[in-house]
């Protein structure tokens, strides 16, 4: 779906009349509409090689295919305010990890050592490329799963979406053509549009690659032999983004792709999916011949990652057992997603869906194809929020309906339940 300025107020009109007729609860949903209508209007879409026009007025029964308008979290913004102040809201929405899961109390600790440790200031600017020490641990830790990384390969960066944005810009200058699957992370997706890539869903006639070989976002599928073994003979570069790695539920993350191909890999990763987003601490391993080229853009961009969270991760990452930390993560994210797939046969037995091998979510395709926005602000009215499929798509496209489901970050598995039966309400409602 899509918010275009030329489609102004009409596009909602049949909207808002069902949902006066359907139920006063409703008049929310109107609402919500209708802040979405006015924030389209005001934010026209960037120009894209993908902006087609719009053909048809929205409406809850016809589903059509969009283009992505480059910025497809913030399409769907008004919609996830108004989720998360909704009171009571179950959000399956967002790719966040678990909040009971945050070690809060360590990194209390951990910054308050920071802060007094006079040997590693954490207060003033530093070196680009990020914190020594830090820098030791991510590379030991790509050469236990058999990459060849030193040290100095590594760049710290602010979160793995600076990584993998520093990554396009050096792939192939801004026109490259980037090959992704059929769905992948939406924040990927924008930036390379941002950049003036054109991103390609299932065509080899690429510049370069952008993956997730280990659990890929959001279908938490691992990359088959074949696919991997296709995907290095062409030779092309790869963006190989490696968030969640660590959090495939059959256990230790397996053999990157760097390992294979360390002169054409930009590897990334993040301690955003296993620690805490709010860091904003992810890192870049750029082929050797490309790294003084990573770290002049890098510098440019933002001088360095933020060196106080980097202090604090360096002192956690020295005094924490990391590794137990991920086996409990894993065991506690695949009875999350088993909890999610039992809840969806029982609740809701005709939405199709391939149990993940790890992650944070499932991604479900529905027996019905209703309006994918007109869906999401029923949900909410229900109170429960989902990621729409179209985000995850190149192209913006809404068919075949899809939503992803992250059980990862609902407070318990009793709101985990309560949330798939208020979709299976709101679904037997609406499609
Ligand atoms: C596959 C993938 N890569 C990168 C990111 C962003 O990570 P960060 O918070 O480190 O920027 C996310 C999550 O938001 C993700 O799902």
């Amino acid at each position: 779906m899509e918010f275009r300025p030329a489609m102004g107020r009409e596009r909602f009109r049949s909207i808002w009349r069902r949902a006066a007729r359907a139920a006063p609860s409703l008049n929310g949903l109107a609402r919500t509409l209708n802040s979405m209508d006015a924030t389209a209007r005001a934010t026209p879409p960037p120009p894209s090689s993908h902006t087609r026009p719009v053909q048809a007025p929205i409406s809850r029964d016809a589903p059509r295919s969009g283009p992505r308008l480059g910025h497809g979290l913030e399409r769907f913004d008004p919609l996830k305010r108004r989720a998360a102040d909704t009171p009571g809201l179950i959000s399956f929405a967002g790719g966040l990890p678990a909040p009971g899961e945050f070690p809060r109390s360590k990194l209390a600790a951990s910054f308050v050592r920071a802060l007094q440790n006079p040997s590693r200031p954490a207060l003033p600017w530093s070196w680009p490329e990020g914190d020594e020490d830090l820098r030791a641990w991510i590379a030991g830790q790509l050469r236990r799963r058999g990459a060849q990384v030193a040290r100095d390969d590594v760049i710290v960066t602010s979160g793995a979406r600076q990584a993998v944005s520093l990554a396009a810009q050096l792939v192939r200058g801004s026109r490259a053509r980037i090959g992704v699957d059929r769905e992948s992370s939406p924040g990927a997706l924008d930036r390379f549009q941002e950049l003036g890539a054109t991103v390609v869903d299932g065509d080899s006639n690429v510049d370069a690659y952008y993956l997730m070989p280990a659990v890929s976002n959001p279908r938490g599928r691992t990359l088959s032999r074949s696919d991997r073994a296709r995907v290095l003979s062409t030779l092309r570069p790869i963006i190989e983004d490696d968030a969640y790695a660590d959090l495939s539920f059959d256990g230790a993350a397996p053999r990157p792709l760097l390992a294979e191909a360390p002169d054409r890999v930009f590897h990334v990763g993040t301690f955003s999916k296993t620690l805490c987003p709010g860091l904003r601490v992810g890192w870049l391993v750029p082929p050797r011949s490309l790294r003084a080229e990573a770290l002049q853009l890098k510098q440019s961009a933002d001088q360095q990652a933020a060196s106080l969270p980097q202090a604090i991760l360096e002192d956690y990452l020295r005094t924490e057992d990391f590794d137990q930390r991920l086996v409990r993560l894993r065991e506690f994210y695949g009875r999350r997603a088993a909890r999610m797939e039992r809840a969806l046969r029982k609740h809701l037995p005709g939405w199709r869906f391939d149990p993940p091998a790890g992650g944070f979510a499932i991604w479900v395709e529905p027996d019905a194809e209703p309006n994918e926005a007109f869906f999401l602000a029923a949900a909410i009215e229900h109170g429960v929020a989902f990621d729409p499929g179209s985000l995850f798509r190149a192209h913006g496209a809404v068919n075949p309906f899809a939503l992803r489901l992250c059980f990862s970050s609902v407070a318990c598995d009793e709101d985990l339940d309560e949330g798939v039966r208020r979709l299976a309400r709101c679904w037997a409602e609406v499609a």
